[in-house]
């Protein structure tokens, strides 16, 4: 595996690769890897002929009162699980390479962003996207890969990657899950024993708002209302939002129709969770 700290070292060696007709998949991380980034890179691998990861803490990304530094980090575990995985090679660059100056042009990202957890993030996806603007051109890929635990995050570098015109294509991986279903999560770990096994209950509860469409309904208050009632009863965690919205968009819709998403999120002591199910309803 080769470990490349500059962007024009990265490039050139892309340009010579995709001159000799290589594949270039692209696994955007911000390190302190785990079994999602690894579900990534797996697929990424089987249909790439180059498998690229990116490690970057991404300054831009986080808003006020979101600490930067206590971002965890730790490159010998990161390299070790990118070499197991079959990265050829490695982007980790310095913020000083990154950003060597304040940008005088950044991305702003005009939708997508009101709902779900970007209200509460202002700015952040702005950061994300003007983030991939320069990874994209750093590493020239013709796959990208991201995972629908985060929903929206995928919605905003589909608006990204069409509305710029990269010639790039996303690939969206579904969720890892443990046996009882609760989406792997490296924040799995700050739940106690009481609140784990309640957590399973976020996953239930999706399941049985799709069972319920499935059997005919299609207003989604009524979803949401099933959900919330769901979670209510089980969970001694606090709703932060359960929401519906058409996907990838996220629009408001009065009646479930076409590909939606269904996302919540959920705050324990020590712990906010969050999962989604996105459906193509006919
Ligand atoms: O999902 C992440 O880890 C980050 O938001 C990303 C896509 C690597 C951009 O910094």
């Amino acid at each position: 595996m080769n470990i490349i700290n500059t962007i024009e070292e990265m490039q050139a060696r892309m340009l010579e690769l995709k001159a000799e007709g290589k594949k270039i998949g692209f696994v955007p991380t911000m390190g302190y890897l785990h079994e999602g980034h690894m579900a990534l890179m797996k697929k990424a691998k089987k249909e790439n002929h180059i498998l690229v990861a990116s490690i970057f803490v991404n300054p831009l990304q986080f808003g006020e009162g979101e600490d930067l530094d206590a971002y965890p980090r730790d490159f010998n575990h990161d390299s070790m699980i990118a070499q197991q995985e079959g990265v050829d090679y490695l982007f980790y660059p310095s913020v000083k390479e990154m950003y060597p100056n304040k940008m005088s042009v950044t991305v702003t990202v005009k939708n997508r962003t009101e709902v779900l957890c970007g209200k509460s993030r202002p700015g952040h996806f702005d950061g994300v996207a003007t983030v991939l603007t320069k990874l994209f051109h750093a590493v020239l890929p013709d796959r990208v890969y991201f995972g629908l635990k985060d929903a929206q995050q995928v919605a905003v570098v589909d608006g990204l990657i069409h509305d710029f015109n990269f010639p790039i294509e996303l690939v969206a991986v579904a969720t890892v899950r443990e046996a009882d279903g609760l989406a792997k999560s490296s924040r799995n770990v700050y739940l106690n024993p009481f609140e784990r096994d309640q957590a399973k209950e976020l996953y239930q509860s999706l399941l049985l708002a799709k069972d319920s469409i499935n059997k005919g309904e299609r207003d989604p208050k009524t979803i949401i209302e099933l959900i919330k009632k769901h979670l209510n009863q089980r969970c001694e965690a606090k709703i932060d939002y359960v929401e519906v919205y058409s996907y990838p968009d996220l629009s408001v819709i009065e009646e479930l129709d076409g590909k939606i998403i269904i996302a919540l999120a959920l705050k324990f002591s020590k712990a906010r969770l969050i999962d989604n199910l996105i459906l193509e309803i006919v």
